[in-house]
């Protein structure tokens, strides 16, 4: 067995979180300042930190990197001070066996090795680690999209689970890691009111959106190979699905709440099997936001126009199980869309008898879960405070908790404490490639219009929003 690190701090270092595609945007604005939300709640306690990527970089201007992010989160203590001290930097190229090999060399094992990098590199340096020889109790933490198809995220799995065993895999989905996304499983299953009325019975129908109004962000690079089918629907809705539809697990552990999830999204397709009808696409045009010019999507510097790339996508859904079959799950997120709605809307059916003499009562009851601000609330029926025979809506809310941790911060936990629950199984993976796949064809072959609408509109007219 090695003894542990020592750094400059004094303190023992026994396991190590190694960033590839450390100098990368996503270290710097989701990762680092996540790392900085866990160790200020205590955990972490003797974690080397150590950047690579293929930037001729130093320690001094890594350390200065990770301080300025756990700056931006906000963050002191001791742990942060520590860990901080003893960072390092090397460089490496991460598709290079020799590279990868010193970097693994250098780490103090246990080590989660953090791809924060575009899949296509991923996957290049997955397949030179088969080429090294792991240190025990390897993780390897992956950034979406896995793969860019089913075919290649099977391929994917079957490469990594050479590497390490299925649960040292951590396949990142960030909502997971969302307080109000975790809050669903409190609602719906510590609640006797709610759960037995989540049923095809009572359901008309449930609205998953996720509509921003942030535009491209520079982000060209990724996104405009992606699009938001591939880049929201395809990983984080149907997340936010699965946990909105599965059936209760026994426990929160990993094998129970991952069993559950693969069970739906295994029942899961495109209503009435017709990709064409049951799917809608469209890209902004230019416009104003927020009092912000925004160019036409096509305009957005790095952008190839002849990709179709979509920047708004509907897909409507079935849930093909005794609980939930007749219910149509509509999914939808766009980008730079004026007022942004990100919420879960859960609509019921009307009354099957209002009696005779009762009036007024038109709006259907909705449970809705909102996503910043994180809150949930129920749409009513009550007697009306005037006339107590004439019935007014009324709207009970309540605010859920943004929890401690940012969603890297949740995500890190999971990883450092070696717990698999909030990332994505490989079958799942496999699963959510399949069921947008018909979409992703059909869009292909143009069968689908690629319809416009105006940055800070709500979107194409004709379409609900
Ligand atoms: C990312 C998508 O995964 O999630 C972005 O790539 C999107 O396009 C983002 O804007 C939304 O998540 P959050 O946590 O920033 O609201």
């Amino acid at each position: 067995m090695t003894s542990p690190n020592v750094g400059d701090s004094g303190h023992a270092r026994t396991r190590t979180l190694l960033i590839l595609g450390a100098t990368g945007d996503l270290t710097h604005r989701l990762l680092l300042p996540g790392l900085a939300h866990l160790l200020a709640t205590g955990e972490g306690q003797g974690l080397l930190l150590v950047g690579s990527s293929v930037e001729d970089w130093d320690d001094d201007r890594w350390r200065d990197r990770v301080r300025e992010a756990f700056a931006s989160a906000g963050r002191k203590g001791e742990l942060l001070d520590g860990v901080l001290a003893d960072t390092r930097y090397q460089k490496a190229d991460v598709t290079d066996v020799e590279d990868l090999r010193g970097l693994l060399a250098s780490c103090e094992p246990p080590v989660a090795v953090f791809f924060a990098l575009p899949p296509s590199v991923t996957a290049r340096a997955c397949e030179a680690l088969t080429h090294v020889e792991l240190p025990a109790a390897t993780r390897l933490v992956m950034e979406k999209p896995f793969g860019t198809d089913r075919a290649g995220a099977r391929i994917l799995n079957r490469l990594v689970t050479r590497l390490v065993p299925e649960d040292h895999v951590h396949r990142v989905d960030h909502f997971l890691g969302k307080s109000t996304v975790l809050n669903l499983l409190g609602v719906r299953f510590a609640n006797r009111v709610l759960e037995p009325v989540l049923t095809a019975e009572h359901v008309e129908s449930v609205d998953v959106v996720f509509d921003e109004s942030l535009g491209l962000e520079g982000r060209a690079g990724y996104y405009d190979g992606a699009g938001a089918l591939v880049d929201m629907i395809q990983s984080h809705l149907l997340q936010m699905l699965s946990l909105l539809v599965m059936d209760a697990p026994p426990t929160l552990s990993a094998l129970d709440v991952r069993d559950r999830k693969a069970q739906v999204l295994r029942a899961t397709r495109i209503w009435d099997d017709d990709p064409v009808g049951s799917s809608r696409r469209a890209r902004y045009t230019a416009g104003q936001l927020d009092g912000r010019t925004f160019p036409s999507y096509v305009d957005e510097p790095g952008v190839d126009p002849s990709r179709n790339t979509e920047t708004l996508a509907e897909v409507v859904l079935t849930v093909d199980t005794w609980r939930w079959a007749g219910v149509p799950f509509r999914l939808r997120s766009g980008k730079a869309l004026g007022s942004p709605r990100k919420e879960a809307v859960i609509r019921f059916r009307p009354a099957p008898k209002i009696p005779v003499g009762l009036s007024g009562c038109e709006r259907p009851d909705r449970l809705r879960i909102s996503f910043g601000p994180d809150r949930m609330s129920l749409d009513l029926n009550v007697n009306g405070p005037d006339d107590p025979f004439v019935l007014e809506p009324v709207t009970l809310t309540a605010d859920l908790g943004p929890g401690e941790l940012s969603a890297y911060g949740e995500v890190l936990s999971g990883v450092l404490n070696g717990d698999p629950t909030l990332s994505v199984r490989g079958d799942t993976a496999e699963e959510c490639w399949r069921i947008v796949e018909p979409v992703l064809e059909a869009w292909r072959k143009d069968e689908v219009p690629l319809e416009d609408y105006p940055a800070g509109s709500h979107g194409p007219k004709g379409w609900p929003s």
